[in-house]
């Protein structure tokens, strides 16, 4: 038996306990690390994530009667019970929204879900920027969509648990995460147009080259709903404004000078307009560049994204800046912080051989800083979600 379907097995049984029944099947969807193309997708632009190993699992069975049933063996609590006809945007703040937030989306876009009986387990680290909230939507979607035979495709989805999110939840997130979670696959990246949706599949297997990607969790927590991401929003949508363009999206890298030009003194704006505008142009060249098999080269460019999140949009923080320096100070290829910023993790590509000593490089300046101990593994392309049994 494989460890996914071991792991399944033990989810049921739980369910069973719980609920008293046997479940009708078991999910999983991942958590996931964006490689480049950070605060892009609110602007139209684009993304390149990939879906991490660390996944939420979910036994799902249907009810009838109008009732959902949640719960989740990571959180103390027993089962929560609501009624689906009685969900209301922005009435929890506990971890139950973002799967009773699914539940509301599906029914306000048409969907019959009558409720449903969840158990849920995660290895995806929460409040980490690795998506841990995508991945709990995306496996009660799935599982709904299986389950309730809706017929809708990965990227519908992801546009439902984003409903879910920024109306249910309330915290005003992007397409990308959720769009990561349903739709990577294994061995790749996914280069997200987040305007229209559409995908390309890029390879990007790192052991075949000699080379790993490693995630450093910083352990500070970071929070979408408190604020400074929604600025950072308005402040974009102010500058598209301000520019006469749909979405920042629309400004070309070569016709970057001109709109900081015509923005005139608006300094702020004048910087996170920068950011977008060469962000996007970062994705294209690293896009190119693993294209052309010029994995190595991806390094500085990731670098020069994260010098652009500090100083453009000023996301990072101590700790991630720390990440970034000592992992390039002792010989790595390139780093950034990636996800939402405040904290959260950062990513940095090493050669194989190095990996063990740069880690090391990071863990000891962390403890010389005064800081938590970061958390540091190296992570693999994997499948986006899908039915374990
Ligand atoms: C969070 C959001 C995403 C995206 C990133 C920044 O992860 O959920 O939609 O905006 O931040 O790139």
């Amino acid at each position: 038996m494989s460890e996914a379907v071991a792991g399944a097995a033990t989810v049921a049984e739980r369910f069973t306990q719980l609920y008293g029944t046997e479940p009708e099947g078991v999910w999983a969807a991942p958590g996931r690390v964006n490689l480049i193309g950070e605060h892009t997708d609110y602007n139209d632009g684009f993304v390149m994530p990939f879906a991490l190993p660390h996944t939420t699992v979910a036994a799902v069975a249907r009810r009838t009667d109008g009732r959902l049933r949640l719960h989740s063996g990571d959180v103390d609590g027993g089962v929560v019970e609501l009624r689906v006809d009685e969900l209301a945007p922005e009435s929890d703040r506990a971890w139950t929204a973002y799967p009773a937030g699914v539940v509301w989306a599906l029914r306000e876009a048409g969907h019959p879900v009558t409720g449903a009986d969840v158990h849920l387990t995660s290895t995806v680290p929460s409040g980490a920027g690795l998506s841990s909230s995508a991945a709990l939507e995306v496996v009660v979607a799935l599982a709904l969509n299986d389950l309730y035979e809706l017929g809708l495709k990965g990227w519908q989805l992801a546009r439902l648990c984003q409903r879910a999110e920024n109306v249910y939840v309330g915290a005003p997130t992007g397409i990308m995460d959720q769009t990561a979670s349903a739709c990577c696959t294994e061995g790749h990246a996914l280069f997200l147009d987040t305007r229209d949706l559409s995908q390309r599949q890029i390879p990007f297997d790192l052991a075949a080259e000699g080379m790993r990607l490693l995630v450093v969790d910083t352990r500070v927590k970071h929070a979408h709903s408190d604020g400074e991401y929604g600025k950072r929003r308005e402040g974009c949508e102010k500058g598209a404004a301000l520019l006469g363009v749909d979405a920042l999206r629309d400004v070309p890298y070569d016709g970057l000078d001109a709109a900081l030009d015509r923005l005139g003194d608006e300094e702020e704006v004048r910087r996170l307009v920068r950011h977008v505008v060469t962000e996007n142009e970062r994705v294209e060249r690293v896009v190119a560049l693993l294209q052309a098999g010029e994995t190595r080269a991806i390094g500085p460019v990731l670098t020069e994204g994260h010098a652009s999140l500090r100083d453009d949009f000023r996301i990072s923080c101590p700790e991630l800046d720390l990440v970034v320096d000592t992992a390039n100070a002792s010989g790595a290829l390139g780093a950034r912080m990636t996800g939402g910023g405040f904290g959260g993790s950062a990513i940095v590509l090493v050669e194989e051989a190095d990996e063990e000593a740069i880690s090391k490089a990071v863990v000891d300046a962390f403890a010389a800083a005064g800081f938590t101990a970061p958390r540091v593994f190296a992570a693999v392309p994997s499948p986006g979600a899908h039915r374990l049994s």
